[in-house]
């Protein structure tokens, strides 16, 4: 995977030394995610090294030669300043040394397509990470003309206006995990972050992708329904505000012409002495699909309810925005009566089929218990 020095490098050493080689597969996936690992800026710790793995999944072997291997590659690390990790990856033979030219080389390529990207292109299609479009539909993707979100500067970043969390398209779930404005607003983030996807999803995959996807169980878009956050969308020209759970008009259909792309994900910055929550279940507890996830955001004056937003996937044809039962809890306080009253209305806003998730009956239990799942961290503080 191109990160050969002369001889074995310092990872691929330590996997060697600690039995740790799996098959053709396996190892340079974890060797690739170490190496990674060791030129991020991630603090060496031992809990980093490993998490720098996950998404490399194998059920032939142990894992323990492996976890003595990171510990090994983590203790090399243990003598770096965190001014250059690059650097000190090359010269502790971690990775080879035409890394330290990489940067500009892939910039050099960025800005010449940059250079001929149009945005009001009607025939091109907008792509962001790619992790879906390019696993489902690989060989029309490779004939079509795209064009990278990543490639334009104003769809980066995400800022906060006054009261509004600005966030391009181009944002990713890994830009996220990173941003202050969301570690500041989301303080659970990190533990949300482990139950959606891998490490290496994250790092491409985009919000408004997994937004335009329209998938019902769309972890991201569940998490943004509750926000009610809005879309913005733009055709080069014009652009236009809408709602994120109006987006959603049918099974995979959204309020969204073929020249137009989202432009912007804006919500309001949770207000203080808020509350969030996302939960999600699926058959295996990462790296796999929901069965059912759900987000809550509460906005408590004193001990009432003064805003709520309660969001559901996997229960119908659409990522939901379950509007009546938000609307109840406007108005109520927390307590064990309030959650009684509130299941029914969720479940008349739900419609779940039995697929291989799950049947119809299995799903309006799982978001039952996942919505009690919410209240529990505000019922046990208020007891
Ligand atoms: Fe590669 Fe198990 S060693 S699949």
């Amino acid at each position: 995977e191109g990160i050969n020095v002369d001889g074995l490098n310092a990872i691929q050493q330590a996997f060697s030394d600690e039995g740790a080689t799996q098959c053709g597969f396996c190892t340079p996936g974890f060797i690739v995610s170490l190496a990674g690992f060791c030129i991020s800026n991630d603090e060496p710790v031992y809990e980093n090294a490993i998490h720098a793995m996950n998404g490399n999944i194998c059920r032939c072997t142990g894992y323990k030669s492996i976890e003595r291997a990171a510990a090994v590659v983590n203790n090399l690390m243990q003598k770096r300043k965190m001014d250059n990790p690059l650097l000190f990856a090359v010269d502790n033979k971690m990775i080879p040394a035409y890394f330290l030219s990489v940067k500009e080389r892939l910039q050099a390529l960025k800005d010449d397509r940059i250079k001929n990207a149009v945005v009001s292109c009607p025939q091109k299609k907008f792509l962001g990470g790619g992790t879906d479009l390019y696993v489902q539909q690989h060989e029309t993707m490779v004939e079509e003309d795209i064009h990278f979100l990543f490639d334009h500067h104003s769809l980066n970043g995400t800022q906060q206006n006054e009261n509004e969390c600005w966030m391009g398209a181009s944002v990713t779930a890994a830009d996220i995990a990173r941003s202050p404005i969301f570690k500041n607003y989301f303080p659970e983030l990190q533990k949300y972050m482990k139950l959606i996807s891998s490490t290496q999803i994250r790092n491409m995959a985009t919000i408004a992708g997994n937004i335009c996807n329209a998938s019902p169980i769309g972890d991201f878009t569940i998490f943004f329904l509750a926000l009610d956050a809005q879309l913005l969308l733009s055709n080069g020209t014009n652009s236009r505000r809408l709602p994120l759970r109006q987006f959603y008009k049918g099974y995979k259909i959204i309020d969204k012409d073929a020249e137009e792309h989202v432009e912007k994900i804006i919500f309001q910055t949770p207000a203080a002495g808020s509350f969030f929550n996302f939960e999600k279940v699926s058959k295996r507890t990462h790296l796999d699909i929901a069965s059912v996830n759900t987000a809550i955001y509460l906005h408590m004056n004193a001990d009432t309810i003064a805003e709520a937003g309660l969001s559901a996937g996997g229960v119908g044809p659409i990522p939901a925005y379950l509007k009546e039962s938000s609307e109840f809890l406007k108005g109520n306080k927390i307590t064990e009566h309030t959650i009684a009253d509130l299941l029914p209305i969720v479940q008349s806003e739900i419609s779940p089929i039995s697929d291989a998730r799950g049947s119809a009956e299995y799903k309006r239990l799982l978001l039952q218990q996942l919505v009690k799942a919410h209240f529990m961290p505000l019922i046990t503080k208020g007891e």
